[in-house]
């Protein structure tokens, strides 16, 4: 029996792709579902593409509650018998009630080498701070955004010159290899820090 993957979204979705494209054979995994909360998101037809059935859960459906635009993420998700979320690019702050419902089950990849800078912005906020690397973490999603356990980090120089596209473009291609690897592991129970160094 593999698990039930389900792939939260909001915009290209490169990331759901890399995860999907993993998940055949020996992996103890597979993507069953992707949901984005904007209906214009590209992921959407990638995951198309892919044969995996998607959703879109628009926040603009529920503005100013943030409980109602969850209950029917997770209404979609129970439906599916999703039992672990990859968060792939979702852009959307999840409130302590839905990330207590999948504590142990949700992670996500954030694109810098937490715990520095969660949030926004995270190239700029490197390259304004003179970093001489950067990187991405997948982690653990709990309450505090950003914050959960690190479950691996890939990290690479900065280099004179770099403006924050130039890090993001070189930075994903790494994303697309660090969160495969380590959903393979959570989903086989190994919750090891992975790290990897392309500096
Ligand atoms: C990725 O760089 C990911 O790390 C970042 O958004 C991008 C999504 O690209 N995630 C966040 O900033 C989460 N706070 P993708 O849609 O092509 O995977």
């Amino acid at each position: 029996m593999t698990t039930r993957v389900g792939i939260l979204i909001s915009g290209g979705g490169s990331n759901m792709v890399a995860l999907a494209r993993d998940m055949t054979g020996d992996h103890p995994g597979r993507a069953r579902l992707v949901i984005s909360n904007d209906p214009g998101a590209g992921g959407l037809l990638k995951a198309n593409a892919l044969k995996i059935p998607t959703a879109v859960v628009d926040h603009r459906d529920f503005p100013g509650n943030r409980e109602e635009f969850e209950a029917a993420l997770h209404a979609i998700l129970e439906e599916a018998r999703i039992e672990v979320v990859a968060l792939a690019g979702f852009m959307r702050i999840l409130t302590p009630a839905f990330t207590a419902r999948w504590a142990g089950r949700m992670v996500n990849i954030h694109p810098s080498l937490l715990p520095k800078y969660r949030g926004l912005h995270t190239h700029q906020r490197a390259l304004d701070a003179g970093e001489v690397e950067h990187g991405c973490t997948v982690h653990e999603v709990t309450a505090d955004l950003d914050d959960g356990p690190i479950l691996g980090q890939a990290r690479m120089a900065v280099r004179p010159g770099d403006t924050a596209q130039m890090l993001a473009d070189r930075l994903l291609p790494l994303e697309h290899q660090l969160y495969p690897q380590v959903l393979r592991r959570f989903l086989a129970g190994n919750r090891a820090p992975l790290m990897l160094d392309a500096v």
